[in-house]
């Protein structure tokens, strides 16, 4: 089971630090621990988590290993940053950031060129769902989200139905265990079987056990949630039952 925290732009610098010294403080048996905060925090971040087993992670990365690209941060550099792992392909910034697939891919073979294992996200809007089109955009989104030759050893997938996430709506868990069977389905004909499948949207304390009992479903994707210490150890504990 993996479950990551992905804090977004949140939250300030102070409270960050709680956060990760409450983080730090419990062990969960079978559950590796991944955190994405903001780039600034890092190395910060990275100090914190020393021996504690939670794996960080930059939010992005450029698709270039260096140059004149005003405000955007190389994968090399996360790593040299402490970070073991990049998140990729997010709904925020495929939508906010005109992220293509194809960027996608260009970024996830940057992050492997450096180092850096790689967890991608893919997921449907509402109109997409209600037109009965949900798998088949999510199936060529992994088609095209990732990079040649991608060892399943540094590959996650993040299922995230763009219109669950920070909205309190929860895919039902039919709507789940079909998409986590077809994108399984797809990894393993692609040569990738095993890669862990996360679902992410509105994951929280009080449907987090349901969730992660779902076939296929590898973990947990947490945003809001995992801005609150209480919450984030709750849904990594019910991710220690579900092992
Ligand atoms: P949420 O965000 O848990 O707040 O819905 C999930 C995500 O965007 O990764």
């Amino acid at each position: 089971m993996i479950i990551a925290a992905n804090w977004k732009m949140n939250p300030p610098l102070a409270d960050a630090g709680q956060l990760v010294s409450a983080y730090t403080q419990t062990n969960f048996d079978g559950v590796q621990r991944v955190l994405f905060p903001p780039h600034p925090y890092l190395v910060h971040m990275a100090m914190r988590l020393e021996g504690s087993g939670i794996l960080l992670g930059g939010q992005d990365c450029h698709q270039s290993a260096a140059g004149a690209f005003t405000g955007d941060v190389a994968a090399g550099m996360l790593r040299e940053c402490g970070a073991s792992m990049v998140l990729l392909g997010h709904s925020e910034r495929r939508a906010g950031h005109g992220e293509s697939d194809e960027l996608v891919a260009a970024k996830a073979s940057a992050a492997l060129e450096a180092g850096l294992s790689t967890m991608i996200c893919i997921g449907e809007s509402l109109d997409e769902r209600e037109r009965g089109r949900a798998e088949e955009v999510v199936s060529r989104q992994l088609d095209k989200s990732l990079p040649d030759g991608v060892p399943a050893d540094r590959l996650v997938i993040a299922y995230e139905p763009v219109w669950a996430i920070g909205t309190g709506k929860v895919a039902s868990e039919t709507e789940i265990g079909a998409m986590h069977q077809s994108v399984s389905r797809q990894l393993a004909e692609l040569g990738l079987g095993g890669v862990p499948i996360l679902y992410g949207g509105s994951v929280k304390p009080d449907n987090a056990a349901s969730i992660l009992a779902i076939d296929d479903v590898g973990g947990a994707l947490v945003g809001g949630a995992s801005l609150k210490a209480d919450d984030f150890a709750a849904i990594c504990a019910a991710a220690e039952l579900a092992v």
